[in-house]
């Protein structure tokens, strides 16, 4: 795993837009895998300015990672809808293109099979873009998740309906299940960027990138995955111990590999 380290959101967000121009670029038939969330709409934004430039874009599927279950169709917080206003719309793409996890499907464990299907015929996710929540969770593989599950129906955790409450922009009541791939779907990504900013993930990231593999920390799995980079801001990572001595440094991105 690499952790690269930033001097402000805005550099991550460069950073994560490089990735998806490089996997728009080399690859034939791009798969990109979207997180929902705060910390990429920043990069979502500067891709959506620069959709007349986007090589490949004609060629990519994107895949969401999760999605709440009990919201209506129409609500903002749907990840689907936010992928629509932020992602698909801007860019020009109608939903064709992108592999929607159905939450009103009559049959969740069939929907789960459905969607892990579709991936296999893809060929699999190339590019995997996550966030990380403050429990360490991504998607929503919540501490406990095992690293080998698959897309499957998750009760979510005490921390992160606490974290979601003031997230949300329409729910009355915060959904208590969800949809996500599992830890197993998302290492199948032939590549994986974990973005985070802000104080409050400092502590999360500093045990992803300096702690071991433990279950209570369902991201740290990412340390088994060949190709997976963490790219933090300097809030971020301002617990990680390897950064700590070189916080002066001047240039704009640093790397500490483990
Ligand atoms: C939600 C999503 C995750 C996301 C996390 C962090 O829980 N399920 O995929 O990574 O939020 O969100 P934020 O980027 O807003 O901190």
């Amino acid at each position: 795993m690499i952790t690269l380290v930033k001097n402000h959101h805005g550099l991550v967000a460069d950073a994560l837009v490089a990735r998806v121009r490089d996997a728009l670029v080399c690859r034939s038939n791009p798969v990109i895998g979207l997180a929902t969330g705060r910390t990429p709409l920043l990069a979502y934004a500067t891709l959506a300015a620069q959709s007349r430039d986007l090589p490949g874009l004609d060629r990519a599927t994107f895949v969401m990672l999760d999605e709440y279950l009990g919201l209506p169709t129409d609500s903002p917080d749907r990840f689907a809808n936010v992928l629509r206003k932020h992602v698909l719309g801007p860019l020009g793409l109608d939903d064709s293109r992108l592999v929607r996890l159905n939450p009103d499907a009559a049959d969740l464990g069939l929907e789960c099979e459905r969607f892990e299907g579709r991936l296999r015929e893809l060929g699999g996710v190339d590019l995997q873009i996550l966030g990380i929540g403050t429990n360490g969770h991504i998607g929503f593989n919540e501490p406990g998740a095992h690293g080998d599950s698959r897309t499957r129906v998750v009760r979510l955790d005490d921390s992160t309906i606490a974290d979601n409450t003031s997230a949300l922009i329409s729910a009355d009541e915060v959904p208590r299940y969800a949809i996500t791939q599992g830890l197993g779907t998302i290492l199948d990504a032939k590549e994986i960027v974990l973005a985070a900013t802000g104080v409050s993930k400092a502590e999360i990231i500093a045990e992803l990138v300096d702690g071991g593999v433990d279950e209570k920390v369902p991201a740290s799995v990412l340390r088994h995955h060949p190709n997976t980079t963490v790219i933090a801001d300097q809030d971020a990572a301002g617990r990680l111990i390897g950064h700590v001595s070189e916080k002066s440094h001047p240039v704009s991105s640093m790397q500490v590999s483990r």
